[in-house]
């Protein structure tokens, strides 16, 4: 636990999550061994990537896959999506029995195919409905429930007071409010006045999220009156980008993570996917994620290029110590 004035526990509910630095949840990035990845990178949350509600209430067996979480990784919330009440509900009681320490609602995002069906970003033209939602899911778990969204859905439009309070209202423990627009998707500047609002016009914590790389980032949306931040992309290459923001709002320098280290959380990152996936399909899945691993270092290219290729971990932890100039241990 740490104590200071930006870097503090948070109570989300009955949780209490040891500094107020989350992962935000990202499809097709935030799996387990991601997540855990975070964990020790100093996230004082982690989030799962969106499970649909429609898919659990019909057995979808990935789905309830995407529910399991690991010791590692805990406090963990667990990202519904979806515009029925019912079905929330029940995706809620699916998502508690897998051991969610939190359950959270999708309300940003800003995808067509999730919009058409009503879920994410929609949800924010229906307070009333989002209000039910939230409500029925409270009365349908013992953990804390949790909603993101945006400030709006088109620039310049703040939403965002309005929905806190029918969220706070309905029941809600914790707030991660997306500082642009479901227009903007993942570009662009967020708008720190329009956060200021939110936060104020509630008692829950409010989290800031929206292009946060390093602590004067962090601070400035803390210092906007956030309770804390969510940090999505700049995690995905540097999962131990919490404990540099840590160190940054605590007065230290906050140094950026070396090349090396990356490869050695690279490293672990593989050897977790194999762990949970077995070798060949998580380095499959690795496969994905290996440019942003790679992003902004020299040889970048290269490096990704012979990365497809590779068939088992050693030959991974082979490239990746040449590729950071070996022969010593990464
Ligand atoms: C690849 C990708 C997948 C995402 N998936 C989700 C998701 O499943 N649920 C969600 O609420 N937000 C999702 N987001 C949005 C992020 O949680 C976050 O709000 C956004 O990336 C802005 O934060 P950042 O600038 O720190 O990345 C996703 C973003 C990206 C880039």
């Amino acid at each position: 636990m740490t104590d200071n004035k930006l870097l503090h526990p948070v109570a989300a509910g009955r949780v209490t999550l040891r500094n107020n630095l989350a992962l935000a949840p990202m499809a097709g990035i935030t799996n387990a061994a991601f997540r855990i990845l975070a964990a020790e990178g100093g996230a004082g949350l982690v989030v799962t990537e969106m499970v649909s509600a429609e898919s659990l209430k019909y057995g979808n067996k990935k789905s309830f896959k995407m529910l399991e979480l690991l010791p590692g990784e805990h406090p963990a919330a667990i990202q519904l999506f979806g515009a029925d009440p019912a079905s929330m509900a029940l995706a809620a009681q699916a998502a508690e029995r897998a051991g969610a320490d939190i359950v959270d609602i999708n309300a940003g995002c800003p995808v067509k195919k999730v919009r058409r069906s009503g879920a994410g970003a929609e949800l924010m033209k229906t307070p009333a409905l989002l209000g039910d939602i939230i409500s029925r899911m409270v009365k349908s778990v013992k953990v804390p429930v949790s909603i993101k969204f945006r400030v709006g859905l088109t620039a310049g439009e703040n939403l965002g007071p309005l929905l806190a309070r029918v969220a706070e209202e309905a029941g809600a423990s914790l707030i991660t409010l997306h500082g642009r627009p479901a227009s903007q998707f993942h570009t662009g500047p967020v708008d720190l006045d329009a956060m200021a609002a939110v936060a104020a016009a509630v008692k829950i914590p409010v989290f800031g999220n929206g292009g946060v790389e390093n602590a004067a980032q962090a601070r400035a949306m803390l210092e906007a009156g956030c309770a804390g931040v969510a940090v999505g992309r700049a995690a995905v290459f540097n999962p131990a980008v919490f404990a540099e923001i840590a160190a940054g709002l605590c007065g230290g320098a906050g140094e950026a993570v070396t090349a090396a280290a990356r490869m050695r959380l690279f490293l672990r990152f593989l050897e977790l996917n194999a762990g949970i996936y077995g070798e060949e399909h998580g380095l499959a899945r690795a496969r994905k994620l290996v440019g942003y691993w790679l992003k902004g270092l020299p040889g970048a290219a290269g490096a990704r290029a012979s990365f497809m290729r590779l068939k088992t971990l050693k030959e991974a932890e082979a490239l990746l110590i040449q590729y950071t100039g070996g022969p010593g241990p990464l």
